[in-house]
């Protein structure tokens, strides 16, 4: 102490003041850095990588854990799987034949007001229900509005936003490969089809106990399902729109009072064309633009 005393009396008698300083001087740079780093904006929706990835990781949850519940029964029972072989000529025919019926599939924008029965519609949903989902958890609703009413109050908020989105938010490139296709904010259609499906997807379900039951790959189950919706009309003999109104999710979804935990994913009207409906030429990639065989 002598020695610090006689060689360093500063920091002796100041030391208490020193040392304060000090550590002012790290909180201040501490600070400084935090304010300088871009705030982490808790509104923004996680990276696609990193919801995959969180996908993945829920789907591979450890389930030794005897707390945890399986949404579907434990003991569900495993029963033979029904199945007929055709014959390999049979398979060819029927591959061929609706690659034929599919191929002549087309997005149409011009409907006719004539009826649909319903009950061609409801086996449409029912096909479109056979569709595969993540653990079976079945994520989609789809609501089917006929009454003229409801279909007007659906143009309105899709013709809102439509034309904002056309002005403003798509941009010149998206506006301009829109041009070919003849598609733009009026969608008459909303009101000239007998029919509106609207598919939304349920990003998490409710079970009878009010917790939450996480929907694995919902997304991508709803894409199946469209798929298999999209055919069935399709097969019906009917013809469709798919459709993803820009921003109009929220604004239908209150419409048609759904609950939040469902999203809007697509919009179709379904019905019969107009006598005079028209469809741009498109060509299709053949076999070996979209096929590696290896
Ligand atoms: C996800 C998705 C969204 C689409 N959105 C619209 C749309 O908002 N308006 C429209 O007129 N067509 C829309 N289409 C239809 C496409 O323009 C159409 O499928 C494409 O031009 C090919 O024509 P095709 O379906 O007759 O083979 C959409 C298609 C998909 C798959």
């Amino acid at each position: 102490m002598e020695f610090l005393h006689e060689n360093l009396p500063f920091l002796c008698d100041y030391w208490p003041f020193i040392l304060t300083g000090a550590v002012c001087l790290m909180a201040a740079i501490v600070l400084f850095k935090t304010a300088l780093e871009p705030p982490v904006d808790e509104s923004l929706p996680p990276e696609p990588d990193l919801l995959d990835e969180l996908d993945e990781l829920e789907s591979m949850e450890d389930d030794s854990n005897p707390d945890v519940v399986p949404a579907l029964p434990a003991d569900i029972k495993h029963i033979p799987f029904q199945f007929s072989r055709f014959p390999i000529e049979d398979s060819q025919k029927r591959s061929q034949e609706f690659y034929d019926l599919m191929n002549k599939r087309r997005t149409v924008r011009f409907f006719s007001p004539d009826p649909v029965p319903k009950e061609i519609i409801y086996n449409i949903i029912r096909t479109a229900g056979t569709a595969p989902s993540g653990a079976h958890t079945e994520p989609w609703t789809y609501v089917v509005i006929s009454d003229p009413d409801i279909k007007a109050k659906v143009r309105e908020i899709v013709e809102q936003e439509e034309k904002i989105n056309y002005d403003r938010r798509m941009g010149p490139q998206w506006v301009a490969d829109l041009k070919p296709i003849k598609t733009d904010w009026v969608k008459e259609y909303l009101t000239t089809a007998p029919y509106l499906i609207l598919v939304f997807k349920q990003v998490y379900g409710i079970s009878e106990n009010g917790e939450r039951r996480t929907h694995y790959y919902n997304e991508m189950s709803v894409a199946i399902a469209a798929g298999i919706l999209l055919t069935a009309i399709h097969n019906a003999g009917l013809v469709s729109l798919t459709s993803t109104p820009l921003n109009c999710g929220p604004g239908l979804r209150v419409l048609l009072g759904r609950p939040k935990n469902e999203k809007l994913t697509l919009l179709l009207p379904v019905g019969y064309p107009a006598e005079d409906a028209t469809v741009p030429d498109l060509p299709r990639k053949p076999l070996e633009e979209i096929m590696v065989e290896i």
